[in-house]
C-alpha cells in the first residue's frame, strides 16, 4: 500500500484517482442494491435478473483487482487489522497520511461489503438457480400460478425442499440486513473521511475526475 505522510491538502481536491471501471462498478452495484431493496418484488424475475447483473459486476470488479491499475488492485489495499489500528491511532492523533487507494479502515469495509454481497448472491442463486435454469422466479406482481401448481405437485418432496428454501431465504435475508448495516457504516465513513481530510472523497468516485 502506498502511503505518503502529508499536511492536509486543500478542500475540493479529489482524494484519489479511480479509473472508470472502479467508478462504473461502484455505482452499478449501488443501483442494483437499491433496485432490489426498494423497487422489485422479492424473488421476482426482475429481482433475480438484477441479481445476476450484480454478480457479473462483482466478478468484473474482483478481476480488476488482479489486473487493473495500481490503485484498484487488492495489493494496494490489503485487509490488515494492524494497519487499521494504526490508522485509528493516526485519526486520534490528528496525523494525516495520504493513501493512494482505500485507507486501511476503508479497505476492511470494502472486503466486508464484497463478502456480504457474495453471500447475498450465493444464497439468491441457490434459491433461483443459474441463468437458463431458473427455478424460483416469480412474476413481478405475485407468485405465478404455474409456480403454485409446481409447488403443489412437488408436495411429497415439498417439505424438505421447502425447508431448504426456507433456510436459504433466511440466509439471504440475514445477509441482506447485514449488507444494509455495512452500507450505513460505509456512507458514515465516507462522510467522516471527507470532513477529517478536507478532501472531496465522493467527487473522486464521480465521472470526469481522474
Ligand atoms: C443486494 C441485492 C439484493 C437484495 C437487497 C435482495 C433482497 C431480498 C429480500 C429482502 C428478500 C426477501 C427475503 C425473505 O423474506 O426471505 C429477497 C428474496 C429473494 N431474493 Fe433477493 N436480494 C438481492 C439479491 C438477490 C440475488 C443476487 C438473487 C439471485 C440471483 C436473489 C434472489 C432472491 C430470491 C429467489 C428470493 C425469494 C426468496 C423466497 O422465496 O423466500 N436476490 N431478496
Ligand atoms: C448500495 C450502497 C453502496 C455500496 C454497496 C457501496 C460499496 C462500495 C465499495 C465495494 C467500495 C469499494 C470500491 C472499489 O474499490 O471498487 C466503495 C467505495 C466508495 N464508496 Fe460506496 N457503496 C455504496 C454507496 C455509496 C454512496 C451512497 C456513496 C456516496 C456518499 C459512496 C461513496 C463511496 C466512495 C467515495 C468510495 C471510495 C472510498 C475511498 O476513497 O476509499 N458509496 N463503496
Amino acid at each position: 500500500m502506498t502511503e505518503i505522510a502529508s499536511a492536509p491538502t486543500p478542500a475540493h481536491r479529489p482524494a484519489r484517482r479511480w479509473d472508470p471501471v472502479v467508478k462504473l462498478t461502484h455505482w452499478s452495484v449501488v443501483i442494483a442494491v437499491i433496485a432490489n431493496a426498494l423497487f422489485t418484488e422479492e424473488g421476482s424475475g426482475t429481482h433475480v435478473w438484477i441479481g445476476y447483473a450484480l454478480a457479473a459486476i462483482l466478478v468484473l470488479r474482483l478481476l480488476w483487482g488482479l489486473i487493473g491499475p495500481a490503485e484498484a488492485r487488492f495489493t494496494a489495499f490489503p485487509p490488515s487489522i494492524g494497519r487499521a489500528l494504526a490508522h485509528l491511532r493516526d485519526i486520534r492523533s490528528g496525523r494525516h497520511v495520504e493513501h493512494r487507494s482505500h485507507n486501511p479502515l476503508g479497505a476492511l469495509m470494502v472486503y466486508a461489503i464484497w463478502s456480504c454481497l457474495g453471500a447475498v448472491i450465493a444464497s439468491g442463486i441457490a434459491m433461483a438457480g443459474l441463468p437458463g435454469q431458473a427455478r424460483n422466479e416469480r412474476s413481478d406482481t405475485a407468485v405465478s400460478a404455474s409456480t403454485e401448481i409446481e409447488r403443489g405437485e412437488d408436495a411429497d418432496e415439498g417439505d424438505e425442499g421447502g425447508e431448504e428454501e426456507g433456510a436459504l431465504g433466511e440466509i439471504h435475508e440475514v445477509a441482506v440486513n447485514l449488507l444494509y448495516l455495512l452500507i450505513a457504516l460505509h456512507v458514515a465513513g465516507v462522510v467522516f473521511e471527507t470532513r477529517r481530510s478536507g478532501r472531496e472523497v465522493v467527487l473522486a468516485m464521480l465521472p470526469g475526475q481522474r
